[in-house]
């Protein structure tokens, strides 16, 4: 007999997707004070500043899976997504303003799959604990994304980065739909594609 922690380590994808969503977290975090100290408007500060914290939320939210498990942390994606994390928030206060909201948003976009691909994992082990808070956490970072969207959805830019980078307007790199969102027991059916 092999107990939850034992299968849970010895699945590859889903010991490496934890990790990588981990130390990926506080890039974002790190990314987003760029973006709040390089924006003008109080009220985009805020926002930005409110994401920052919604993505240490998450961090600790995964230690917290990772640890039950006995899932180490990863030195080597640590270092790597604190530098991405770093230059990203560095690079906000030079690129002008589109930018850094198109970035952003795009890169939420694929976000929310990772919280529902952990949960696909999860699964393939009959583990089910998690359901509700990789649900909220994969639901937040789509959130995210329709927040970043809609500060430049109007913009004349988009299209042309919507073509190049394909995501924008039409284009989304998940599945989920805020506006008719599938329960938490039904929503292993996102992001099967
Ligand atoms: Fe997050
Ligand atoms: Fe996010």
């Amino acid at each position: 007999m092999h107990t939850d922690a034992e299968k849970v380590r010895s699945h590859n994808a889903l010991v490496d997707l934890l990790q990588m969503a981990y130390s990926a977290e506080k890039a974002a975090a790190f990314a987003y004070q760029g973006h709040a100290g390089s924006v003008k408007s109080a009220e985009q500060k805020a926002a930005i500043r409110q994401i920052e914290l919604d993505e240490w939320g998450h961090r600790h939210e995964v230690l917290g899976i990772m640890q039950h498990y006995g899932i180490p942390v990863s030195r080597y994606y640590e270092l790597r997504f604190h530098l991405i994390g770093r230059t990203i928030s560095g690079a906000c206060y030079v690129i002008g303003w589109f930018m850094p909201y198109y970035f952003a948003g795009r890169l939420e976009s694929g976000n929310v799959c990772e919280y529902f691909r952990l949960m696909h994992y999860f699964h393939e082990l009959g583990i089910t604990e998690h359901d509700q808070a990789l649900y909220d956490m994969g639901i937040r970072e789509k959130e995210h994304e329709v927040y970043f969207l809609e500060r430049i959805k109007n913009r004349k830019a988009l299209a042309w980065f919507e073509r190049l980078f394909a995501w924008g307007n039409r284009k989304s790199l998940n599945d989920v739909d805020l506006e008719a969102k599938y329960s938490v027991e039904r929503s292993e059916a996102y992001c099967r594609k």
